[in-house]
């Protein structure tokens, strides 16, 4: 290690405050990266590892597309900053991508982040109400294990605990109905969702938030029924219906958005990670037509979305997200999402040999692992096993994903997401790896049981 990189270190520890880290005792800085290519990322030294999430699966097309850099370069060079309270051609020509990827009209509203995304799908929700005559419809109804992000209005419409824990009292409002678990329960969750717009009152309700597959919540699909019947109910009882694609959209699931494969429309829809692929930060809100259409009138003096983000629709970033969609189009890195996400869940199914492992599950390269220290009763395996195993993998090459201070005593899912351009090879490897790291963790008392 050079004398610059021991300084960097240090300086690390002194001066930056990492998210999710207890920094207390910290013997060294977390992991420095320098630089990305293709599925893997290398530190100082020329370590490298897999990335098996993307970053915070985010990097659908992989690291270090110079094409990408270009595009930023160009784009800074010729108008590096414009307000969407004008124009500019990226903004236009992104929305224009997103509106033909959805397949059916809708407006796009620009922000930099899932969490904004979702604060912004928040009010579009209440003042479409506000200005369709339904002014007592406030509430929004979320999902226990969700995550929508981290700001106070996406933290209230988060049902993870442990996420919300020393934030607490959050914004008043927000409402919670149990989300399908297939390993856990087996309870009727849009007739739960129905029931909680029944007893919460039809009229006070905005709109029902959740993403397609819960994602950091631990992988949770749910039936193929679930999310059309979430439709009807919602369109039966005037409940919009927002769906958090941030982690699910843009091909991560082996289709376009998830919610496609399930034939369903939702009112609006957010995203973020995988628009840009994490090389720049991006929000998108789409509301559909007709609730676009309610902001054409002057109801109650609110006559258009009062709301701003200084760097919404920023010409680089959404330069760089459409090359983005283009290179997803061109690589047709749906499909290879989709065949390489079969192939690691295929390659992952004999870990279901082991005692400790209770379900293996996934759709395309959004995979989670459930483990457990007995699979008759289903007991969650405790979350240092769990820390572990991510650490054995990443001394073996493979970064590795986990649920972390989500739903207490849930912190048991490992999880999987790696760049969409994933080769046959490194699924393979991505199988071999987290076998080992299993095999060489699992205490031998409870892999007996
Ligand atoms: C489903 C979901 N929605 C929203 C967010 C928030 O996105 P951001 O971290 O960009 O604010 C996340 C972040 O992980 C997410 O997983």
């Amino acid at each position: 290690m050079s004398q610059s990189d021991r300084d960097l270190g240090a300086l690390d520890l002194e001066c930056l405050w990492h998210p999710m880290l207890q920094h207390q005792g910290l013997a060294a800085a977390p992991r420095r990266i320098e630089r990305g290519e293709g599925c893997f990322v290398y530190d100082a030294e020329g370590n490298r590892w897999l990335d098996g999430v993307s970053g915070l699966w985010c990097v659908n097309v992989g690291h270090g597309r110079a094409e990408l850099a270009d595009v930023a370069r160009e784009q800074m060079a010729k108008l590096a900053y414009s307000p969407l309270t004008m124009s500019h051609e990226p903004a236009i020509r992104l929305a224009a991508k997103i509106v033909e990827w959805l397949g059916y009209p809708g407006k796009v509203y620009f922000s930099n982040s899932g969490s904004e995304a979702n604060e912004a799908a928040f009010k579009i929700a209440r003042q479409y109400h506000a200005q369709t005559g339904g002014a007592g419809r406030h509430k929004i109804i979320a999902r226990y294990r969700g995550y929508h992000g981290n700001t106070l209005g996406a933290l209230s419409a988060t049902g993870q605990a442990e996420r919300r824990l020393g934030y607490e009292p959050l914004v008043p409002g927000f409402v919670f109905t149990e989300a399908p678990d297939s390993y856990r329960q087996s309870a009727d969750c849009a007739e739960a969702l129905e029931q909680t717009i029944l007893h919460e009152g039809a009229d006070s309700v905005a709109a029902f938030i959740m993403e397609p597959i819960i994602a950091g919540g631990g992988v949770l699909l749910p039936p193929d029924d679930y999310l059309p019947r979430v439709r009807e109910i919602c369109t039966r009882h005037g409940v919009l219906l927002i769906l958090d694609e941030v982690v699910t959209g843009f091909c991560r699931t082996g289709a376009r958005f998830a919610h496609q494969r399930a034939g369903v429309q939702p009112d609006i829809i957010t995203f973020a990670k995988g628009i840009a692929s994490g090389y720049v930060p991006l929000g998108a809100t789409v509301a559909r037509n007709e609730i676009f259409a309610a902001f054409g009138g002057a109801a109650g003096g609110l006559d258009h979305f009062r709301h701003i983000n200084t760097y919404a629709g920023h010409p680089v970033s959404t330069a760089v997200a459409l090359r983005n969609i283009e290179i997803l189009e061109r690589e047709r890195l749906e499909e290879n999402a989709a065949a390489m996400g079969e192939r690691l869940l295929t390659k992952l199914q004999p870990l279901l040999e082991q005692p400790n492992v209770g379900d293996v599950r996934g759709k395309g390269l959004l995979l989670g692992i459930e483990l457990v220290a007995d699979r008759a009763t289903r007991e969650p395996m405790e979350a240092e096993t769990l820390t572990s195993i991510a650490q054995r993998c990443a001394e073996h090459g493979l970064i590795i994903g986990r649920t972390t201070n989500a739903t207490p005593g849930l912190s048991n899912v490992l999880i999987l997401a790696p760049p969409l351009i994933l080769l046959e090879e490194e699924a393979d490897l991505i199988a071999r790896t987290l076998e080992e790291a299993l095999l060489k963790v699992l205490p031998a008392d409870a892999t007996a049981r």
